[in-house]
């Protein structure tokens, strides 16, 4: 049964060493359920009363379980950033005081240092222990830096004992983190006033140009992160369109029109074309096949060449007729110099802000959760935001279009410099934009 406040939220559980760890299972398998993605965490301690490889095959991917022999050598971080909560079920004595003190001596610690995520625990513990002030100052601590607790239930104990400590069910613990988590969603949307009023429209996933009825020329862009920049202007109160080649689930009142082809994605975004901030994150085919053959094209046919036309630029195109005061941003997918090819896309397209990701990094763009990207704008303003989730990319992003948007229009004086830029490197405003610059010319002379 799909939970919408779980639905695509990235859930990072970990279990420590406590007898209830075998109830984690349980909840790994309903949170897997309600649509979260769930990775399990297992401290050495956990490891002691149940098995890596019931959380391999039970969450959404491989149990991480050490901080030193991951084959990813920052997994803390990476999980710290890629996570939408951590939720520690159950929660011993010892994680609960570790985590109080800062200490960050395994995955789990290191992680829970590491993320900005909120985080949920569920201590578990013997009744003498959970009434020992050391425990209870240590949540005081937790709860006061905005961590929630699951508070433990009174009932059997390990040993035979009866008392309070036995870890909450798994059914108030699954209904805890869906809150939370949809509070946090809805926090974002609170904040979200910071786009409201304005109409952003997003382009995702990647074109597919047709060869015959059967095949086509494509790539790999899964449209992830163009979905991940819908959500998150629709969190900030925008009114968002996409145009994509790939459906998704979207938030309420997200419009969604599915195309194929460049030509097609390119009449989709000319419809819209007025909005105020448009954001070109889909991975575009440069070339199509200058006829489609109408039949299949058989083997004994022995095609050798398949002749190839250029596709329309859509983002140059609406770079040239912008309208005043929109914003538009592009992306640049790139294997190798991302600076150097960013920089020269920047002018060539005649963007105000563009995202460059390098595609074969690891981790990084078509089809990963996780994305990398250096942000270039056309006041000479620079950013990277290091390997993170979509979502997280998405919010600088739009964090960027706000700050570019505040700032006075060229030839305006500056009231301020991008946080992040590199100080003297910003660029004039006029001629990044040649044809737009131009047309604002003629238009308003
Ligand atoms: N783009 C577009 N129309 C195209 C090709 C690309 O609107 N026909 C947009 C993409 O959506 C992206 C930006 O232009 O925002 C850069 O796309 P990218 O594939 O990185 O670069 P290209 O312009 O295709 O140039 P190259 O392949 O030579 O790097």
């Amino acid at each position: 049964m799909s939970n919408p406040a779980l639905r695509d939220s990235k859930v990072v559980l970990a279990v420590t060493g406590g007898i209830a760890a075998y109830k984690a299972v349980e909840v790994c398998r309903r949170l897997v359920d309600s649509g979260a993605h769930v990775i399990p965490l297992l401290t050495d301690g956990a490891l002691r009363f149940v098995g890596e490889a019931t959380f391999s095959a039970l969450g959404s991917e491989r149990a991480r379980v050490s901080l030193f022999e991951d084959e990813d050598p920052i997994a803390h971080v990476t999980l710290g950033r890629l996570a939408d909560l951590i939720l520690v079920c159950p929660a011993t004595a010892r994680s609960l005081g570790s985590y109080a003190a800062g200490i960050s001596d395994d995955l789990l610690g290191a992680t829970l240092l590491a993320t900005r995520a909120p985080v949920v625990v569920c201590p578990a513990m013997h009744a003498e222990m959970w009434e020992h002030p050391a425990v209870g100052d240590n949540l005081s601590l937790l709860r006061s830096r905005g961590v929630t607790v699951v508070w433990p239930e009174e009932g059997r104990l390990a040993g035979g004992d009866f008392g309070a400590g036995r870890l909450a069910g798994c059914d108030s613990i699954v209904s805890t983190v869906a809150e939370v988590i949809g509070a946090d969603k809805s926090e974002l949307r609170a904040k979200g006033g910071s786009m409201a009023g304005l109409r952003v429209l997003v382009t995702a996933g990647g074109t597919r140009e047709p060869v015959d009825p059967v095949r086509y020329l494509g790539n790999r862009s899964s449209g992830k992160q163009g979905y991940a920049i819908a959500e998150s202007a629709w969190a900030r109160g925008a009114e968002v369109s996409v145009v994509a080649t790939t459906s998704r689930p979207v938030p309420p009142g997200v419009e969604v029109e599915l195309v194929e082809t460049a030509e097609e994605m390119r009449q989709a975004v000319q419809r819209r074309r007025d909005a105020d901030v448009v954001v070109m994150a889909a991975a575009v085919a440069d070339f199509r096949p200058s006829r489609m053959s109408a039949e299949k094209i058989k083997r004994s046919g022995k095609p050798t060449t398949i002749p190839l036309e250029p596709t329309p630029d859509i983002l140059a195109e609406l770079a040239k007729t912008s309208p005043r005061g929109q914003t538009l941003v592009g992306f640049a997918a790139e294997t190798q110099d991302l600076l150097g090819n960013a920089e020269a896309k920047l002018r060539s397209k005649g963007v105000d802000l563009l995202a460059a990701n390098d595609v074969s990094a690891p981790g990084a763009g078509f089809g990963h959760d996780t994305n990398a990207v250096v942000m270039i704008d056309s006041r000479g303003g620079r950013a990277s935001v290091p390997l993170s989730s979509k979502a997280r990319v998405a919010e600088e992003i739009l964090d960027r279009v706000l700050a570019l948007r505040s700032q006075p229009e060229c030839g305006e004086e500056p009231s301020n410099t991008l946080e992040g830029s590199d100080g003297g490197g910003r660029l004039p405003c006029v001629g990044t934009r040649p044809d737009r610059d131009l047309n604002l010319l003629v238009s308003h002379p």
